[in-house]
């Protein structure tokens, strides 16, 4: 299938194009800065920012006759008072599939966001309260109620803490991210591992409208 890839430049995103190239896709990438992103065979490369709705036109229509048939995003959002960068990527992603037929959207999340937040460390939830963690957050459930009510076949991945270690094997912990104990997610979980579960999310069904908590 084809994949349209959202922050595929960035330290997870890049992962997510190795893997799903790896894993014999064709990626669609939409990021401002080309030059950032390295060509390689299958992964074709749109200038432009998910914020514009006619970037995101662009990038569905880059390859003819080869549409994306799903997304993954794996966008951050700066911790600034209002940011709204994953809320409006999604509100117009969701607006572009919905035009175009397309259902399936991968989004890397985080742990501490919607039902998960009570169950991450008195630290983390300290951050999220009292600095411009908190402003990210909001923007990320922001992003959980833009895709509930999307009607689309969405998965948002909710990973604790993201380390640089390889891939390995990954708990699934529910959309609450019970049972990890007092230390919860601190370990962490490598990116190369979150890359390997949004593309294995994007080819199954398995996690089909949750929003799990995934661990190493
Ligand atoms: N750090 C953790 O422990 C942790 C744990 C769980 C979840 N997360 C989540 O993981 C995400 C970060 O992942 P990462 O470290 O792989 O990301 P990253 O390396 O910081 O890459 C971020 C991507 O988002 C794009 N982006 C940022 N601001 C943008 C804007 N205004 N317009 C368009 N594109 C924009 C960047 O593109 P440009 O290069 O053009 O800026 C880049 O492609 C965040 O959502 C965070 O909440 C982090």
């Amino acid at each position: 299938m084809r994949v349209l890839v959202i922050g595929g430049n960035g330290r997870t995103g890049r992962l997510v194009i190795d893997e799903a190239l790896q894993h014999g896709h064709k990626i669609t990438a939409l990021i401002r800065n080309p030059s950032t992103l390295p060509a390689k065979e299958g992964l074709n490369i749109v200038k432009g920012t998910p914020l514009e709705p006619s970037n995101i036109e662009s990038a569905f229509n880059a390859v003819q006759g080869d549409f994306p048939t799903a997304v993954i995003v794996t966008l951050s959002s700066p911790q600034e008072k209002g940011t709204r960068v994953m809320s409006d990527a999604h509100e117009n992603l969701v607006a572009a599939m919905k035009r175009h037929g397309i259902s399936k959207i991968v989004t890397m999340s985080s742990f501490g966001v919607g039902s998960s937040l009570a169950n991450i460390t008195v630290i983390m939830r300290w951050a999220i309260s009292k600095t411009g963690l908190g402003h990210s957050f909001a923007d990320h459930n922001h992003v959980d109620e833009i895709l509930k009510k999307s009607g689309l076949n969405f998965v948002l991945l909710r990973p604790s803490r993201l380390t640089t270690a390889r891939k390995a094997r990954v708990q699934f912990l529910g959309d609450d991210g019970k049972g990890l104990g007092v230390f919860a997610g601190m370990g962490g979980v490598s990116r190369a591992s979150v890359a390997a579960c949004l593309v294995e999310a994007v080819e199954k069904s398995t996690w089909d409208r949750s929003t799990p908590v995934i661990s190493n």
